[in-house]
Parts: structure tokens; C-alpha cells; sequence
């Protein structure tokens, strides 16, 4: 008997391909995958090829589905946004516009949209940030991301709409990463596994907050199934596993015996990393619904190094 029905978009990137393989699994739950683009591999669940920015269609599918959960994942993420300002903002905030307007026109009981560390900026590389400070992202990402965690409580508190989020760091995982600036973590771990050298584009000493990918889907399942108080929801919870360098990573892939060779050729990212925290607070996901990671870096790339 299914029991809750549920749409994601941008479904086809780092995060979704993770959230789909643990979802699909659920006896009791309808998936509905969309993405711009098309698979290049069969996936488990029915797929659409969407634009997280076509109302209409995601209303058709909304209505014809019953779908009364939304995963919106869709997104232009920080490099890549770099390139294209303008078009970042388009996506990023007005796909979110579309899956709000829809999620309250439908009385969809739940929605998933992750926020990042991006939004921090102005105080070089902070240590610890606390959940709620002042926030002066340096990217158009950073900014899209902050509007939308503001339209977020706005809809909530107007429309009481139960959106909830996660305020996420960067992203390790066995999947390509999408056009972020920790995706040389994900890159020099694919590489130095084939014994390929790698040129990375941050400097050795770069701290940033990392998470595994299994913690995220971990996560993001607590949240969504936890019962949050109003004031607990409207919150876009910081989370992180742990905090790496590339100099540290390059480090524990050498212990672990992979020879290949680590080369530094900072660019533009390199500002983009040193706009962000090293750490980040995550007491409030601890309090509110029970955050623990349960990956540490060692253990995260024995899982992406089988
Ligand atoms: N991966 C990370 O390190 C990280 C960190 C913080 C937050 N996030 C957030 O998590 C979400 C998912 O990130 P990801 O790492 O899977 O990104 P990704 O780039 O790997 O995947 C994004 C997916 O969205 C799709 N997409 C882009 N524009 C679209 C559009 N207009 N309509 C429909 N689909 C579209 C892309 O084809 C891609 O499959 C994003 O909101 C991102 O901002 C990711």
C-alpha cells in the first residue's frame, strides 16, 4: 500500500541519484524523478524529463500523480553559477518560486529544498560559524540560496507550507560532482583510485566543512520524517561530517596506498573556498531532530575507494 507520493526534481545529480537508490527502496512510497536532462543509465523509478521552471508541467504531473511530497534538488551550483550569474539566479530562485507556488496550490503536505554553506560570506574562512549570523554571500549561488531561505520561513509563515531544509557543506560521494567549488575532493579521489594524477584547483591548506553522502540521505530522511515544532521548522539546519584540506586528503589517500601524485593550481574558486567557513555549528540539527554523522573522512573514502 503506498503511503506517501513523491516528486523530485533535479533528480539526476550528486544528491539525487543517492536520495533515488535509498528511496526506491520503500515498499510504501511512489517516486516520480525528474531532471532537464535525461538519464544516461536506467534508473528504478519513473522518469520525466522536466525543467524544474515549467509550471505547467510539474502541475500535470503534480495533479496526475497525487503527489503530496516534493524533493526539490534542482539547481545551478556555485562555479558553475560563476560563469553564468544571471542565469544562476533565474534557476535557482525561480525554480523554488514554481515548487512553493505549486507545493501550496496542492496542499503538497511536505517539501525537501537544500540550502548551503554558500550562504555565509564577508568574514574570511570563520571557524565554528554559528547557525544564524550576518550573511554577505560572494556568489550568486551563495545569494540565491540565502533569498531562498528567507522566502522559505516567508512561506511558512504565511501559508504555514512545512518546507524543510538543510544548509548543506560539501558533498563527498562515489557520483560526479555538479559545478561546486568542493568538488576536488570528488575528483581527487576518482582520479588518484585510477592511478591518474590530479591538479587541483584550491590550495593544499583550504579547510572547508565536508559531509559523506550517506550521511546526507541519512539526514534528509530524519528530517523529513521528524516531528518539528513551527519554530523548528522554519530553520535551514547546518550540518557537517567533518573538515578537510586537500593537503589532508591527499594525505589519507596515500596512507591508504594509492601512489598517484597531487598538483596545486588555485583559480577562481580559490576565493569562492576562502568566502566560506572551515567549520560550521550544528548543535541545532543535534537539539531539533537528533543529527550525529556517522562518517568520518577515513570511513567516507573506504566507501568511494571499494
Ligand atoms: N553537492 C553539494 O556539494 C551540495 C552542497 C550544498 C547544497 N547542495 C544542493 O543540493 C541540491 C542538489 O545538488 P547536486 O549536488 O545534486 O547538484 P548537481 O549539479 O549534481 O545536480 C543538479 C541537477 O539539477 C539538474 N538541473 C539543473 N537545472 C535544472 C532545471 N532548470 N530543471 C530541472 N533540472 C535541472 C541538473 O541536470 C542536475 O542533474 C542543489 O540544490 C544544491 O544547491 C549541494
Amino acid at each position: 500500500m503506498i503511503k506517501q507520493r513523491i516528486l523530485i526534481t533535479g533528480a539526476l545529480g550528486q544528491l539525487g541519484v543517492s536520495l533515488i537508490r535509498v528511496l526506491s527502496k520503500r515498499s510504501d512510497t511512489y517516486i516520480l524523478a525528474t531532471d532537464i536532462n535525461a538519464p544516461k543509465e536506467e534508473i528504478d523509478v519513473d522518469f520525466e524529463c522536466v525543467n524544474a521552471l515549467d509550471t505547467n508541467r510539474l502541475e500535470e504531473l503534480i495533479v496526475q500523480q497525487k503527489i503530496d511530497c516534493i524533493y526539490h534538488l534542482a539547481a545551478i551550483l556555485s562555479a558553475k553559477g560563476e560563469k553564468n550569474p544571471f542565469q544562476s539566479w533565474h534557476v535557482n530562485v525561480n525554480s523554488f518560486q514554481v515548487t512553493v507556488e505549486l507545493a501550496i496550490k496542492h496542499k503538497v503536505q511536505r517539501v525537501f529544498w537544500p540550502s548551503s554553506i554558500a550562504v555565509y560570506g564577508e568574514d574570511k574562512n570563520p571557524i565554528n560559524a554559528p547557525q544564524q549570523v550576518d550573511m554577505n554571500p560572494l556568489t550568486m549561488y551563495g545569494v540565491s540560496k540565502l533569498a531562498c531561505e528567507k522566502l522559505m520561513i516567508y512561506y511558512h509563515q504565511k501559508f504555514n507550507l512545512d518546507i524543510r531544509s538543510l544548509r548543506l557543506p560539501g558533498v563527498l560521494s562515489s557520483d560526479p560532482a555538479g559545478g561546486g567549488t568542493t568538488d576536488y575532493a570528488v575528483e581527487m579521489v576518482q582520479a588518484v583510485k585510477n592511478g591518474k594524477d590530479y591538479t587541483c584547483f584550491l590550495a593544499p591548506q583550504t579547510e572547508l566543512p565536508m559531509i559523506y553522502i550517506d550521511d546526507v540521505v541519512i539526514a534528509i530522511e530524519q528530517l523529513m520524517e521528524s516531528n518539528l515544532s513551527n519554530q523548528e521548522r522554519a530553520h535551514s539546519y547546518n550540518i557537517m561530517g567533518f573538515s578537510l584540506t586537500p593537503a589532508m586528503l591527499e594525505s589519507q589517500l596515500h596512507k591508504m596506498g594509492y601512489p598517484a601524485e597531487v598538483h596545486y593550481a588555485p583559480d577562481y574558486r580559490q576565493q569562492i573556498a576562502e568566502s566560506w567557513p572551515r567549520t560550521i555549528q550544528d548543535q541545532f540539527a543535534r537539539d531539533h531532530w537528533g543529527w550525529a554523522p556517522q562518517f568520518d573522512l577515513e570511513k567516507s573514502i573506504k566507501q568511494m575507494t571499494p
